[in-house]
This record gives structure tokens, sequence and C-alpha cells, in this order.
């Protein structure tokens, strides 16, 4: 996996190309080498792990991929890009959270405040002097608020899973992809061609990605003159958007899912 952002302010160890790496890890261009578990030994999200919940992830993500299409993503983004909902602090923020449960993640049954926390710890534990990353790790998911009536109690498949760009074919790697098919866009021709409304090259930042939790955080960050480095707005901007490789090649940047 691999993060190239504009300019990041990544003061990480740089690792150069060597030959001791682990095999199970994956190196990120800039420093970054990934483990394949947190510091407190959680794996990531596993789409294929059995559990209680896959059946009814699967669901979620049929009503999510049906419903984000292009010209809905683009009416949030017009309506909650205003920022006229509700003023908080951060903590407030987390606790308002605490009431809900992400029914996207096939394994997280922890109280979200929890969530964000340990997010925050286990990044301080790996990367003790990148303060800017251990607050980008506690509000990643503050956008989850969307769920709250205050914020206008959005259904779970407009806050939450895996986001994916619109506007543009979905992309085979998106999980459950098949329930694209089910989606208006997948069948209008101005939104169902390998580049879409768009241009190779165009840049990721100038294409829509399906509307959530990710999307209206960074807006929120942004619009607040937020002054994290850019490195951290990109994570919280991104950190669902597993389906990367090459659709997001395509738009000349390339990212990963960090959902921490
Ligand atoms: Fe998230």
């Amino acid at each position: 996996m691999t993060v190239i952002v504009e300019q990041p302010e990544l003061e990480v160890e740089v690792v150069e190309k060597k030959d001791d790496v682990e095999e199970n890890e994956l190196l990120l261009d800039g420093g970054f080498v990934v483990p394949e578990t947190n510091s407190f030994g959680q794996t990531f999200r596993d789409y294929n792990a059995e559990s209680e919940r896959q059946s009814s992830v699967e669901q979620f993500y049929r009503t999510n991929h049906i419903n984000q299409t292009y010209d809905f993503v683009k009416k949030m983004r017009e309506e909650y890009g205003v920022l006229n909902r509700v003023e908080m602090s951060i903590w407030e923020c987390c606790e308002l959270l605490n009431e809900f449960v992400d029914e996207s993640d096939p394994d997280l049954d922890e109280p979200q405040i929890e969530h964000l926390l340990q997010t925050a710890e286990a990044i301080r534990k790996d990367y003790p002097n990148e303060d800017w990353l251990h607050l980008t790790g506690l509000i990643h998911d503050l956008g989850k608020v969307l769920l709250h009536p205050s914020f206008g109690a959005l259904p779970q498949w407009a806050v939450v899973g895996d986001t994916f760009p619109v506007g543009c074919a979905f992309d085979e790697s998106v999980v459950h992809h098949k329930y694209f098919k089910e989606n208006p866009d997948y069948n209008n021709p101005a939104y169902n061609t390998k580049f879409g409304v768009y241009s190779e090259g165009c840049g990721l930042n100038n294409v829509l990605m399906s509307w959530g939790h990710d999307d209206y955080m960074y807006l929120v960050a942004k619009e607040n003159k937020s002054t994290l480095p850019s490195a951290g707005l990109f994570i919280i901007r991104y950190h669902s958007f597993y389906g990367e490789t090459q659709q997001s090649r395509n738009f000349g940047i390339m990212t990963t899912g960090l959902d921490f």
C-alpha cells in the first residue's frame, strides 16, 4: 500500500528500501510500515471472517450500494458543506457518538468512544512523536455524528462503510460489488465508464467519494481551518477507502484504507 499526499508533513522514520522488512508487513512510501495488527493485537477489518454480523453487514452494503449515486453525493456535500448544524467541542462530540454502533463493521462491537481512544493510543504507542497523528486518530470517526438527530439522523448507509468514487464505473474491488447493479448510475452512460465525469490524472481530491462520515469530518476540519497537516486531513477524508489500487491510480493518487 502506498500513500502519496501533496507535501505530507510526515516526520516519521523514513524506511529506505531495505531487505529486512518482514514479509507480512506492508510498506508505504514515505516511511510507514503497516503491520497486520495494531498495538493491542487487534486485526483490521476482515469481511471474509465468519461472524454473526456477516449477513447484516452484507445487507448494509446492499442498501449502501443501491443508494450512493453521483447526484446523492453532490446534494449531501452541498447541504452539509455549509456547517450550519451544531457547534460543540471535540469531547462533546466523542460522547455524542458513543450512542451509536457502526453496522458496517464486521468485527467492531465496542462502543465508539473506546474505538476512538484505542485508535489514538495505539498510534501514540507506535508513533510517539507524531502528535498530529494521535489527534487525527482521535477525531477520524467523529463524522459519524451524522447518525444523530441534531445532524439530520442520516441512515447508516449514508454515514458508515467503505467509501468509493461515484460518477465513474464502480470498481470491482469494492466489497459486495454485485449490489451496484441496482444503483441507477450503473447503467447511466455518463457515469459508468472508467473515468466517467472525470479525466485521467485529475487528482483524487477532485473525485466525489460516496457520502459518509469521512468526507463530512474532512469538510468540518477544513472549514474550521484545522491546523492538522495535509496528511492528517488526507487520512480523515479517505480512511474508509479500501477499494483503492488501480482506480485511485487512474485519478493520479494512491491511497489506502486506514481504519486504525
Ligand atoms: Fe471511520
